[in-house]
């Protein structure tokens, strides 16, 4: 079976991670858990991209060796950072590791073999904070004259002149441009795919593939003076990761067949160009197929720029995840920013929607659930009696609810996903205000339609706990605990989400408990 195969760009290690990190990974861990409960098969890739100048850099003015420098940021920061947002990642990779670095250098062996690697001069700007070659055109040129700025950045260029091998990208704007008319969803959201369209058509230019003035990266190996590009090492990592490379006829090359191309490469937009013109002219130039989608999210944005450690506006996701927690984390910036927009995050903003989705919507339908069943039926989940309408409505809501989650999870619109599940939520809370459970408790001869409501009310926690699990994987394993459901219907992470809308799974009898709260009240002060 062929599996789907999720990756993240891999980061750099010179500086501590922020959340705008944490935000590709996190996504990437939503889709990946949604995709296993739908019983499919995936592998999900994040790491670190540690070679380069700015890397090379970093460790000069901390005064430590390179391998030291990320050794230590790798294993204090970054490796953490994974299990702080709850990322269940199936291999985490390292461009210093050694079954990468040997892959590299025979990838290019190959697409030299295949002639599209030759000797020249290279004269021109390039961005340290980017590690790339700049073409005029991407540049700004400052106030008062001077340097021209990246944009990224809003730093001068370096002007560099140095002795490289090339990589004959212009050989390859016919074949790219012919891809992309045929596959347009190989390069997503849609805005993304107009930017590389126009890039292409514009006419690619051949393009360094080593460095002769860095020293921190993996030696040619047909020109030891010189370094892979960090970026022609570090895109790489998508095919040493999973076996490229490996002895024809062992697993990992098996492995390879089984998971390239990937399924979708989730980037930011700044690396758009990257993954999408210069990955697949590298494919292409070793003969290797091209991944099924890129998709390029926006920004989180401080006062409107990037957020970034350069610019010092960078917030560690631990200041978040101590306060709200892991699951909120997850499901704020999931649910709150179009996936593919930029979106700006505010501590106001988070706490408004954690009071009123996450404590006040879910939270407080999961308490009032399985606090009813204890009081009124001694935590039995009572045999339902005859649906009326309203149980009625709220079953085929779910089923339109599911069908609707499906489709925008598949499709990276994370929002509309998350979305589709809490207007249930608020379905479900209605119908509990208007049944009233509570006054239906006071009277004896109600006991039957008592017996409904509560069912009804556990019965959509059960379907709200696999859908949200991908989300929120903490709290929603706290929920199928307290609804009974892991003893009478199986573990969680096995529910299939495309079985989530059949009516009635939860069994009567179900011991129902009330347990720790999912969503407590934040303390005030810790903003
Ligand atoms: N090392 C390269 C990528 C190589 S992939 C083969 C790189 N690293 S990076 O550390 O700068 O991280 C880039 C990625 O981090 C972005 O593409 C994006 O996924 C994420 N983000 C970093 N800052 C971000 C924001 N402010 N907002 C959203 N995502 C951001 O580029």
């Amino acid at each position: 079976m062929a599996v789907i195969y999720v990756t993240t760009p891999i980061y750099y290690v010179n500086d501590a991670p922020h959340i705008g990190h944490a935000y590709t990974t996190t996504a990437g861990d939503v889709l990946t858990r949604w995709h296993r409960q739908r019983g499919q098969d995936v592998w999900y890739l994040t790491g670190v991209d540690e070679h380069g100048t700015k890397v090379q850099r970093a460790a000069e003015a901390g005064g430590v060796a390179p391998q030291e420098w990320v050794d230590r940021l790798v294993d204090q920061a970054w490796k953490p950072v994974v299990g702080t947002i709850d990322a269940a990642n199936d291999d985490f990779i390292r461009t210093t590791e050694v079954r990468h670095k040997e892959r590299v250098q025979r990838f290019w062996e190959v697409v030299r073999d295949n002639g599209y690697v030759y000797e020249a001069d290279y004269e021109g700007p390039y961005c340290v904070g980017c590690e790339e070659f700049k073409l005029p055109g991407d540049l700004v040129e400052p106030e008062g004259g001077g340097v021209p700025l990246c944009p990224v950045h809003g730093r001068p260029v370096e002007m560099l002149k140095e002795k490289n091998w090339f990589f004959r990208l212009s050989a390859f704007t016919d074949a790219l441009i012919d891809h992309y008319e045929r596959h347009p969803e190989a390069v997503q959201p849609t805005s993304a795919y107009n930017e590389v369209m126009s890039f292409l058509r514009g006419g690619l230019v051949d393009i360094s593939m080593s460095r002769s003035s860095v020293s921190w990266g993996i030696g040619l190996p047909w020109d030891e003076r010189q370094v892979v590009y960090v970026w022609f090492d570090a895109l790489l990592n998508y095919i040493t990761a999973v076996g490229y490379g490996a002895p024809d006829g062992s697993d990992e090359s098996q492995f390879f067949h089984e998971t390239w191309p990937a399924h979708v490469q989730l980037v930011g937009k700044d690396i758009l160009r990257c993954h999408a013109v210069y990955w697949p002219a590298m494919l292409m130039a070793a003969g290797l197929p091209l991944p099924q989608c890129v998709f390029a999210h926006g920004w989180l944005l401080v006062g409107g720029e990037k957020m970034s450690k350069t610019r010092l506006t960078g917030i560690a996701p631990s200041q978040i995840v101590d306060h709200f927690g892991s699951d909120a984390f997850r499901y704020y910036f999931m649910r709150a920013i179009q996936f593919g927009q930029d979106g700006s995050f505010s501590w106001e903003d988070m706490s408004a929607r954690y009071t009123s989705e996450l404590a006040n919507g879910l939270g407080n339908l999961a308490s009032r659930a399985t606090a009813m069943v204890q009081r009124y039926r001694d935590g039995v989940l009572p045999t339902p009696g005859p649906a009326t309408s309203a149980e009625e409505a709220l079953q085929a809501m779910m089923t339109v609810m599911a069908a609707e989650a499906d489709d925008a999870m598949l499709a990276l619109d994370f929002a509309s996903g998350i979305g589709a599940v809490r207007r249930f939520i608020d379905a479900v809370n209605l119908y509990v205000t208007e049944q009233e459970p509570w006054v239906l408790a006071k009277d004896p001869a109600l006991s039957e339609r008592l017996d409904t409501v509560l069912y009804t009310m556990c019965e959509a926690l059960r379907a709200i706990a696999v859908l949200y699990n991908p989300v929120m994987p903490k709290a929603m394993s706290s929920l199928w605990d307290q609804l009974g459901a892991g003893r009478s219907i199986g573990p969680l992470g096995e529910q299939r989400i495309d079985a989530v809308a059949r009516w009635g799974q939860l069994p009567a009898g179900t011991a129902v408990s009330k347990g720790a709260i999912l969503f407590p009240r934040l303390e005030e002060s810790a903003e």
